[in-house]
């Protein structure tokens, strides 16, 4: 694709589940926001100020639509990345309405890390739920009561999706509960599993779809009611008095000022605007060719005999390890003919190492930037390192 015109020919970036490239267009936004309007967001009367308010209002506009959720309901606020977000919403929950607090095994460190350290300054319990193969929860299995759940809709080894996300939103929400999806994986190639999903809290990273790096918090404003103020700080008051304030985010129209602490990252968030403008925009051979060279090299792995994957199906995040070939040097060979590829256990170190009881993998996760030549050349140089 010609947005991505300025990769050196030979180069194979397969790292677009911890960050994607970006394109052109996105490039040219940040540029722009620094050389034309570069200026502090939502409090400036200047005319660089106002070009920036018009364009970060676009931008949560976008992220809405893009999710289709509506406005009357969601409000969008930016932090630092996902990790931050699920932090930030936990760290605030207040536990007297809740009776525990639910992730699953499949999780990256985010979302399983940040429910541990809910669950010990809370004293709620924690349970961890076995995902199904194919990434659906047994909601039959589980008890939701009051519970806040914590979970990933699509996975950041092999893909794998909360295919029943639907239901398990409403069987929480029967039960008094609240669901925070971590959508860090499904924002740039899987978006559907969780368009017009009404869940809670929706938190990704931008940086993963094709935007600068940032955190965007999707929350039904309704959440608020559960949450108590524990980081707090300029930007999110309209009044300060000896020993109070009052919170901006009262107010529906600043309501995205709660999680917003101090100055934001305002290019950026200008720059996923134009991201989202861009994926909204792509037309549709740009995700044919994504899902052509996806199962391409799929196929290739699984035919392989030495070689063994972790994905059920195909996706264009796909992780492995070669029978008899540590994945840390495999990743260096081939690094060496500048394909660039993960390895280790990508955060998931509960699941791949300890459920599954993996050896460390290697993780190829492909992108709207990678072409046919880019997938010919991997195979050629895993026949020329495996055999
Ligand atoms: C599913 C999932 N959740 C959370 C994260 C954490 O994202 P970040 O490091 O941007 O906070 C990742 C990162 O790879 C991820 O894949």
């Amino acid at each position: 694709m010609n947005d991505f015109d300025y990769l050196e020919e030979g180069k194979v970036y397969l790292d677009s589940a911890c960050q994607s490239l970006r394109p052109q267009p996105v490039i040219e936004a940040l540029n722009k926001y620094y050389t034309e309007h570069n200026s502090c967001g939502e409090r400036v009367k200047y005319k660089w100020g106002v070009v920036t308010d018009e364009k970060v209002e676009e931008t949560r506009e976008l992220v809405l639509k893009y999710l289709k959720l509506p406005a009357r309901k969601y409000t969008v606020s930016f932090t630092l990345n996902t990790t931050y977000g699920i932090n930030l919403i936990l760290n605030q929950l207040d536990p007297k309405h809740f009776d525990k607090v639910m992730t699953s095994d499949i999780e990256h460190n985010s979302p399983f890390l940040a429910t541990m350290a809910f669950s010990k300054h809370t004293g709620l319990p924690r349970e961890v739920i076995e995902r199904n193969s194919d990434g659906s929860i047994d909601t039959k299995k589980y008890d939701f009561t009051r519970a806040v759940v914590v979970v990933n809709c699509a996975g950041n080894f092999d893909g794998r999706k909360l295919l029943n996300i639907k239901e398990l939103v409403k069987i929480v929400h029967k039960a008094g509960g609240i669901i925070v999806i971590d959508a860090a994986q499904a924002m740039a190639h899987s978006v559907d599993i969780i368009r017009g999903i009404e869940a809670d809290v929706i938190c990704f990273s931008a940086h993963k779809m094709y935007a600068p790096s940032l955190g965007v918090i999707v929350w039904r404003d309704d959440v608020a009611s559960n949450l108590v103020d524990g980081f707090i700080g300029g930007g999110m008051v309209d009044d300060v008095t000896k020993d109070g304030y009052i919170l901006s985010a009262e107010n529906k129209e600043h309501r995205y000022t709660r999680f917003e602490a101090g100055l934001q990252a305002w290019g950026e968030i200008v720059a996923l605007g134009a991201a989202l403008k861009w994926l909204i925009g792509l037309p549709r051979k740009a995700w044919q060719d994504l899902e052509n060279n996806a199962n391409e090299l799929y196929e290739f792995l699984e035919s392989s005999e030495k070689v063994h994957l972790v994905n059920q199906e195909a996706n264009p995040t796909m992780a492995f390890y070669v029978e008899g070939l540590d994945s840390h040097l495999l990743g260096s060979a081939l690094s060496r003919e500048d394909v660039m590829a993960r390895t280790g256990y990508f955060c998931a170190h509960y699941y791949l190492d300890h459920v599954m009881g993996l050896p460390p993998l290697i993780r190829f996760s492909l992108g709207l930037h990678n072409r046919p030549e880019d997938i010919a050349k991997i195979k050629k140089v895993m026949e020329k390192i495996i055999h």
